[in-house]
């Protein structure tokens, strides 16, 4: 590893159900970015695993608590999500808003928020966002509303977004043809680390 590059473990959540979707492409280019600065990258994909919803028992919340109650898979990603200095967060647009499975994902982290900055596993955490949408705006897409939902969960948690990444696309696999949003993700993989 040359002088200039870091060693920052990065989590990616890919939340689109197709292996080979626009999001997990747009999330594939960060990595590759974030990788040409040294960082290591544990990649996740959301759909398929036992993930429940939410249950609001506020478990997670009570003295001494041991966190979230919901015994399924997400009680592996959570130590994964602690130890990550960045995630990486991809996600088509479903219903002018985030998948399913990233909004379960988002939902199920509520259980590591702490307003005790000293507590709170998700405060200063590097952020960076990657969404794919069929409409060709990104406003009337959803797209934007999606973005500002990010916007507000991560700034309530004190995380950090570095960027966010969008475009147009339908069919698995179109957006590599968007050569100038690809080279965005690709910087925006470097700025991760280097940010
Ligand atoms: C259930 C469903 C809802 C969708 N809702 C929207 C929408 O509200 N706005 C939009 O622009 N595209 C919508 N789309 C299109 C997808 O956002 C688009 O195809 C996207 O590129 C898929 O990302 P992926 O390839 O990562 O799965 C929807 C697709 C599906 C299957």
């Amino acid at each position: 590893m040359a002088d200039s590059e870091k060693n920052i473990n990065i989590l990616s959540l890919f939340g689109s159900p197709r292996k080979k979707g626009n999001s997990t492409l747009l999330a594939k280019h960060i990595i590759l970015g974030a990788k040409s600065q040294g960082a290591s990258v544990e990649s996740i994909y959301l759909n398929g695993l036992n993930l429940k919803p939410c249950q609001g028992c506020y478990t997670c919340k009570k003295k001494d608590s041991k966190g979230c109650a919901v015994d399924d898979d997400m009680q592996d990603i959570y130590p994964k999500v602690i130890e990550a200095d960045a995630l990486i967060i991809a996600s088509p647009v479903y219903w002018f808003n985030m998948s399913a499975q990233i909004k379960i994902f988002l939902d199920r982290c509520y259980a590591l928020y702490n307003n005790n900055q000293d507590e709170n596993p998700l405060s200063g955490k590097k952020i960076a966002i990657a969404m794919s949408y069929g409409d060709k705006d990104a406003f009337s897409s959803g797209c934007i509303n999606a973005l500002r939902s990010f916007q507000d969960i991560y700034n309530y948690v004190d995380a950090n977004i570095v960027g966010m990444v969008y475009g147009s696309a339908e069919e698995p696999g179109e957006i590599v043809s968007n050569t100038e949003l690809i080279k965005e993700a690709e910087a925006l993989g470097v700025k991760l680390v280097t940010g």
